[in-house]
């Protein structure tokens, strides 16, 4: 055997017992050798790891540590969903967010936001009846969360029984571990995070008791009655209610005391014994909240703005170029390795081609990197003093990885050319194709387990899977003989495909990766088709070109999005890709869940904007109330509801001709008694 050999195996081997150890002490409650055992091999691993870079992909020691998650909890439904919150880098960000806002409300004075430091720790919700703890949730998928009462019962700063209560309350908060704490129990957890969540999920609530856990409340889900006005009042009453809140929320307004309030924040973080990632800002009005609602995954209400985070120094080796799912040709810099905030860092994106020119990026200089949180790493700014006098200017590849041109385009929206290039040939270009097949697997489309970025990558090496549609054939003969696939693995891997193949239209659409068509487009597209041979129509040039001209009528959907529908089906690769991928699915038609309310049964349609809100506003509002929202006016139209700011004459003339309903906005607002 080669020493490379005896060392993998060896550490093969110490891993093995690793695992076995800390199932008997996290899972079992029934440790089997001492803590100074368990320390030590956990060293000697980490060492090996460190001096072996390749030992640590096959497996790595910081994640056997620490609690493996139970699954035998029960799965409740979560009354509201509990959804995550999109995140803002910096203040074009945070001005962006005040916009939308705006817009959505149709207002223009700066509305008051809460402030509250994002706490990295664990989030659960604790449903209080008639002010008794009744049972706790994790977070889960947002939709379901586990029953994990017993455990969360172990912390002391969640209130059994609350005073005053309502008749039922959901309380949210984060559950955390704090950095005093965390100290002790250190060498058994990758960071207190990990440590939070793992102790939280065990199956015995004995081992979650020894952890030190700590909670912050900072909102709530469902609550009957309603009693609260603001944000700020809710916490207030929370603090009441025995919860800890934590002592930097304030109340916040325009966007330099936001930037203020940032930096400030920052510069305590690391006095701080807990572990702040960025401060959360919400609309402070709880009506205001309720009229913003939210978008698939994250309320239009909230953000969390993410603090700059780590910085470090490091040299540029080689600048190579990667393709994404649209195209879009993406500059990254290999760089020596480097640890940046806990982690190893050896690739930073360089963003774009006008990205490397501004800041005059070249190989081989010494480059500070940043990391923020989740987001790829990149390259801050280059040390010119360190720069040798032989180095070259970085000259920007025209070529995708394809070896077809690539070009920039000019933006529909802003009329000036892209800073990013891009190659235009979809599913012809491989590169292009690969990363498609990423995007139908991820967690918003198919969400396909076991089937993660890194099978992708394998299984198109090997050629298991080149276009979606060998996503549901695959050769299962040939991954049986693969390294690290096993008689479980497989058949579960055969489970979750088989349980995908049944989408709704929305979905597919989504999941089919046209550029600009995310998952509210998607929605609106599918809810424009409803069935599936409609949306097939998109295939046959004529009948695109007439569906392309109607599509303007929907929220959403502009120039941009029109073009980018019609490039993605002018390519025929593209539709016999996209066939092909539709003949193993079973693709069920779009039915959106008519409410029932004030405007049951009746269609409407609006023209020209409005004074007290936007008009994307105004058709959720109609559809919360039971209306169908129609695009064109026709006779079974019941109201055409005309705003005073530039409305389409055509429209209000035909409706006048067929004798619908016309009403101001005024009336629109009476017809709903607001
Ligand atoms: S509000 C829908 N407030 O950050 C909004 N979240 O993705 C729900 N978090 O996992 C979150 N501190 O657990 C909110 N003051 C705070 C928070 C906070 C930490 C966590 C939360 C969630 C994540 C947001």
């Amino acid at each position: 055997m080669t020493d490379n050999k005896n060392i993998k195996k060896l550490y093969l081997d110490k891993i093995d017992k690793l695992i076995k150890y800390n199932r008997a002490y996290f899972e079992k409650d029934n440790p089997i050798v001492t803590d100074e055992k368990f320390d030590k091999l956990k060293k000697e691993l980490l060492e090996m790891a460190r001096e072996n870079p390749s030992l640590k992909k096959i497996k790595n020691p910081e994640k056997i540590v620490g609690s493996k998650p139970s699954d035998k909890f029960k799965k409740i439904k979560h009354s509201q969903p509990m959804l995550s919150l999109s995140n803002a880098f910096n203040k074009e960000d945070m001005l962006d967010f005040k916009k939308k806002i705006k817009n959505y409300l149709n207002i223009t004075e700066d509305l008051e936001l809460s402030s509250e430091p994002k706490i990295d720790g664990i989030s659960a919700s604790l449903r209080y009846i008639e002010g008794k703890l009744t049972y706790g949730l994790s977070r889960g998928d947002g939709i379901f969360g586990e029953d994990i009462t017993d455990n969360l019962s172990t912390i002391s700063q969640i209130p059994k029984k609350i005073n005053n209560p309502p008749k039922i309350v959901d309380v949210r908060g984060e559950v955390y571990i704090s950095k005093k704490d965390f100290e002790s129990i250190k060498n058994k957890f990758a960071n207190p995070r990990n440590a939070a969540g793992g102790s939280l999920r065990q199956k015995n609530s004995n081992e979650t008791k020894k952890i030190p856990l700590k909670f912050f409340a900072y909102g709530i889900g469902k609550i009957e009655p309603k009693i609260f006005k603001d944000q700020t009042e809710l916490l207030e009453n929370l603090k009441k209610w025995g919860f800890q809140i934590n002592q930097h929320c304030k109340k916040i307004k325009s966007i330099q005391e936001i930037e203020k309030n940032h930096s400030e924040l920052e510069s305590i973080r690391s006095s701080l014994d807990y572990d702040v990632d960025g401060i959360v800002y919400k609309v402070n009005n709880l009506s205001l909240q309720n009229r913003l609602g939210s978008t698939s995954n994250s309320p239009r209400w909230a953000i969390a703005y993410k603090f700059s985070s780590v910085k470090a120094i490091s040299k540029i080796n080689e600048i190579i170029i990667q393709v994404g799912r649209t195209g879009a040709i993406t500059p990254v810099a290999k760089i020596d390795p480097v640890t940046v905030g806990g982690v190893v860092v050896s690739n930073a994106t360089l963003h774009n081609e006008d990205e490397i020119s501004r800041k005059d990026i070249r190989v081989n200089d010494t480059v500070l990197v940043q990391r923020a949180g989740d987001v790829i790493p990149q390259v801050l700014s280059v040390d010119k003093t360190k720069r040798s006098t032989k180095s070259k200017k970085f000259i920007f590849p025209e070529k995708c990885l394809c070896g077809y041109k690539t070009k920039k385009e000019i933006s529909l929206t802003t009329k000036k050319i892209d800073a990013v290039r891009r190659c235009s040939r979809g599913y012809e270009c491989n590169f292009i194709a690969k990363e498609k097949l990423k995007h139908i697997v991820s967690k918003d489309a198919f969400d396909i387990d076991g089937l993660g970025k890194k099978v992708i990558d394998n299984f198109w090496k090997l050629k298991i899977i080149k276009t979606p549609s060998d996503i549901f054939n695959l050769d299962y003969t040939k991954i049986e003989k693969l390294d690290g696939w096993g008689d479980l693995s497989i058949a579960n891997l055969k489970n979750a495909i088989n349980n995908s193949r049944k989408v709704v239209l929305d979905k597919f659409i989504f999941s089919i990766g046209i550029r600009h068509i995310g998952q509210e487009n998607a929605k609106t597209l599918a809810n424009y088709f409803k069935k599936v041979e409609k949306f097939s129509e998109l295939f046959i040039q004529k009948k695109r070109k007439e569906i392309l001209n109607s599509l303007d009528e929907l929220d959403g959907i502009g120039e941009t999005q029109i073009k980018s529908i019609e490039d993605f089906f002018s390519n025929s690769k593209n539709i016999t890709i996209i066939q092909s991928f539709m003949s193993v699915l079973d693709i069920k038609n779009y039915e959106k869940k008519i409410k029932s309310g004030k405007l049951s049964n009746k269609n409407i349609m609006f023209t020209g904007g409005f004074e007290k809100m936007s008009r994307s506003e105004a058709k959720t509002i109609a559809e919360e109330n039971g209306a169908k929202i129609l695009g064109t006016v026709t006779k079974k139209l019941d109201y055409l509801v005309i705003g005073n700011s530039k409305p389409t004459k055509k429209k209000i003339q035909t409706a006048k001709e067929l004798n619908i309903n016309l009403l101001t906005e005024d009336k629109w607002y009476d017809l709903l008694d607001r």
